[in-house]
């Protein structure tokens, strides 16, 4: 019980006053346990689950309270929908019903004016901004960019028969490749290694905000000031020596920053580039891991990944072409592959938001100011919405499979004005890596692969594995 003591000790004053006085309300709350004072019901949601099946804290109070239930996490009350309607309405009346809120843990994570904290005017403008680096158009560029980073590592891997560990493997390869494009980082010149900092940080983002050493909050904390120092230092070094040309997006940022009248501050600039350094790997990587070991878990589902990725080698006319647009575009096996590892990882499991009014909804009251939880793992594992909801099938995703609404039930990137921005430049990287591992390369798991989620996605063996030459 160490860790309940710790917590107490070490709860803020804001988080404490939270706890003594619930907001209050007008109707009925659902129901559920607000659990212990301030600690509320924080052990059990934190307890770790080695399963891809929904938590039994989320699946025993759906049996008895319904999906809309209330429960107190570290010191604040708080709504969990499992209510696929509901999530749609959250999602769908974001600034006008709902607002994002994270919790003390993510803000002081990602900083004050990043993105999640930030609503309306400046939202649409940071969204704007990241569009320019990861949307569609950019991507298009960028492709051959992803090809050459896939072919390098695999190569690397494969060349002297060693066993790796593909988790860390795959998130050094998607970090490098992104924090180039973000802040030329290169990790051969830098003395520092900077994706080291980000190491702890799934867990350490819906943790137990003890910020004692040892804890993953604490690391994550530790991690963002280095981060952010050396941001800083880069910032002031270029803003000493300004360059003629754009070379990464942080010179477009800066070029935006430089401008008259722009909404743009240093603060928000630096909490941008922090926060996309962070998306843009440890997602994404968490991802493809998990896309291996269920091709190396379910043959018949690689033998159909490779004949579509062998397909489009035959038909291409000049074997040395990269990867185009359109053949990535025809990857369709790929990317209900892709749905479904990401229907099972559950890589984000809530989503939250904050009630900036009274919300009815089914009879309850979901009081103004109350934070509310979309939980997607509940829905993607709801034999409703996803027949026999624990079985790895790719071809669930068929037109003529699918059931009604899939999209409503889908919300691995969220929804609404705050969907993933970064789902497109995810998927191309995931897609494009999977298209020479398949056609060249065998892969022999060796040990690990099993996941633990304290909610947020672990590996704690890693996953060790051989990447063998084909022929
Ligand atoms: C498989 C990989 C990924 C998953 C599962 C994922 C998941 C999500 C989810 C669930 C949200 C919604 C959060 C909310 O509504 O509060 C989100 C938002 C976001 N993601 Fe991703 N993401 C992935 C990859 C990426 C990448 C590669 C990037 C960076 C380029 C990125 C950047 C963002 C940003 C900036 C937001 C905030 C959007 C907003 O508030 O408007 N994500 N992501
Ligand atoms: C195939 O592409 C390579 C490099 O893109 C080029 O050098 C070569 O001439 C092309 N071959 C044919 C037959 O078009
Ligand atoms: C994957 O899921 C998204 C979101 O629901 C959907 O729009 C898309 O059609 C799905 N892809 C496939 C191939 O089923």
């Amino acid at each position: 019980m160490w860790f309940i003591i710790g917590a107490i000790l070490s709860f803020s004053v804001t988080i404490w006053v939270y706890a003594l006085k619930n907001p209050k309300y007008n109707g009925k709350l659902p129901k559920g346990s607000m659990g212990f004072p301030f600690v509320g019901e924080s052990t059990q949601f934190f307890a770790p689950n080695p399963s891809f099946d929904l938590s039994p804290f989320i699946k025993h109070r759906i049996l008895k309270y319904g999906p809309i239930f209330k429960t107190r996490l570290v010191g604040k009350p708080l709504i969990i929908s499992a209510d696929a309607e509901l999530n749609h309405i959250i999602f769908q009346k974001e600034e006008e019903l709902f607002e994002c809120w994270y919790p003390e843990t993510f803000r002081k994570i990602f900083g004050v004016k990043s993105v999640g904290s930030l609503h309306g005017f400046m939202h649409k403008y940071l969204k704007n901004m990241i569009t320019n680096v990861f949307g569609i158009e950019s991507l298009k560029n960028m492709i051959s960019e992803v090809e050459v980073t896939s072919t390098t590592r695999l190569k690397k891997w494969a060349s002297h028969n060693d066993i790796v560990e593909l988790k860390d493997e795959i998130a050094n390869m998607i970090f490098d490749l992104s924090a180039k494009r973000l802040i030329s980082y290169d990790p051969e010149k830098c003395g520092e290694n900077m994706r080291e900092n980000f190491v702890a940080f799934i867990q350490g983002l819906i943790s137990f905000p003890i910020d004692i050493p040892g804890t993953s909050y604490h690391k994550c904390l530790q991690g963002r000031k280095r981060v952010m120092r050396m941001l800083e230092n880069i910032l002031k070094e270029r803003q000493q020596n300004p360059r003629e040309q754009q070379v990464d997006y942080f010179d477009f940022v800066i070029q935006e920053l430089k401008k008259d009248g722009t909404p743009l501050t240093q603060q928000v600039a630096l909490d941008l580039i922090f926060l996309l350094l962070f998306a843009s790997h440890e997602t994404t990587s968490i991802a493809l891991t998990l896309a291996i070991k269920f091709l190396t878990d379910h043959p018949h589902v690689l033998n159909q990944l490779t004949a579509e990725h062998e397909g489009i080698l035959k038909k291409r006319k000049n074997k040395s072409d990269k990867i185009s647009w359109n053949e990535y575009k025809s990857m369709t096996f790929t990317f209900k592959f892709m749905n479904e590892t990401l229907r099972l990882a559950n890589i984000a499991p809530g989503i939250f938001r904050r009630a900036l009014r009274d919300v009815e909804f089914k009879g309850y009251t979901i009081p103004e100011g109350w934070a509310v939880m979309v939980c997607p793992p509940a829905i993607h594992l709801d034999p409703k919405a996803f027949a026999d909801p624990l079985a790895f099938n790719p071809w669930r995703w068929d037109e003529e499979q699918r059931c009604d609404g899939a999209s409503k039930n889908f919300m691995a990137f969220g929804g609404g004005i705050r969907f993933c921005i970064g789902a497109d430049f995810a998927k191309l990287q995931m897609a494009v890596f999977l298209h020479h591992l398949v056609t060249n390369y065998k892969l022999k798991p060796i040990k690990g692969g099993n996941i633990v989620r304290t909610p947020g996605v672990q590996f704690p063996d890693g996953f060790h594995v051989q990447i063998l030459n084909k022929d």
